[in-house]
């Protein structure tokens, strides 16, 4: 058993990774993770981008342009780890709320990303995969997302989720509503829904959960984010502010992860 992911859980100082914290070089620190499996899945909940704006006195999508250097920075990241699945949190159900101009500036971002990176990501084998309420979207963004989803569609290296428009909630209302569909038109009955059932119907079905779930700017808490598919992942909170997260920031998390204990509800042996 490992001592130190025991203590881990009681003390904020441990679970709150400073950012101040000594940085060993980024090679190294590659070096140093491919020495034990690396989680599979991460997911992140990209956070801090208004604040990084607000503390350079910049209005609120500025941060948000900056945090696309980021999103650049962990996917290649990602694969150079060879994690093989990330989901990135980039737009809320809840995000719909903001002011105008800023829902605006988001979704021409998403636009832009698309249209500035899908050729690198494709030749990288970035498949990607966009999930949430997507008729929410205006045309011009619905129609970045299909294409980056179907000139992808081949590759095999990266399975990279967006979530856009996304609230976990609802992704479970919509996954109850399948089963309920089903039920009613007798394909299987109440007794035979089991938790496989719901799995089969979430976004997704076809990637295993998260081992690791990120959420950068020092906020604790889940955001409606993936609510069925974290419930085992470790937890990793930066209070990086998302602009400023890079390769160095996630190679440290991986390492972070790499010291947990999962127990799954066993005990060790
Ligand atoms: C995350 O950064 C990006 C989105 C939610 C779209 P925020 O915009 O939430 O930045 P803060 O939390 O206000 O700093
Ligand atoms: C969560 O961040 C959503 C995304 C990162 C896309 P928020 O900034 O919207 O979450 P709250 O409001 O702090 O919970
Ligand atoms: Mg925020």
């Amino acid at each position: 058993m490992n001592p130190v992911s025991l203590t881990a859980v009681s003390t904020t100082a441990n679970i709150v990774n400073s950012a101040d914290a000594p940085h060993a070089s980024t090679d190294a620190l590659l070096q140093q993770l491919q020495g034990a499996p690396v989680p599979k899945h991460i997911a992140i909940i990209m956070d801090g981008n208004g604040r990084w704006a607000r503390s350079r006195h910049m209005p609120r999508p500025f941060g948000h342009r900056a945090g696309m250097k980021a999103v650049r920075a962990v996917v290649e990241a990602s694969i150079a780890a060879g994690v093989e699945w990330l989901s990135l949190f980039a737009f809320s159900q809840e995000n719909w709320q903001r002011p105008q101009p800023e829902i605006s500036a988001l979704m021409s971002l998403l636009e832009e990303y698309i249209q500035s990176e899908l050729r690198e990501l494709r030749e990288q084998g970035v498949r990607i995969r966009v999930h949430g309420d997507l008729s929410r979207l205006n045309a011009a963004a619905a129609a970045a997302v299909e294409r980056a989803v179907a000139e992808t569609a081949h590759c095999t290296r990266l399975g990279l989720n967006l979530f856009i428009s996304y609230g976990g909630r609802a992704e479970l209302v919509r996954a109850m509503q399948l089963v309920a569909k089903d039920v009613q038109a007798g394909v299987i009955t109440p007794e035979q829904v089991d938790e496989d059932t719901i799995r089969a119907r979430l976004f997704t079905q076809d990637c295993p959960d998260p081992d690791l779930l990120i959420r950068t700017s020092g906020e604790r808490r889940l955001s409606n984010f993936m609510l069925w598919q974290v419930a085992y992942a470790e937890l990793y909170i930066s209070n990086v502010l998302w602009p400023d997260f890079d390769r160095t920031a996630l190679f440290e998390a991986i390492l972070d992860f790499q010291g947990r204990d999962r127990r799954f509800g066993k005990v060790d042996k």
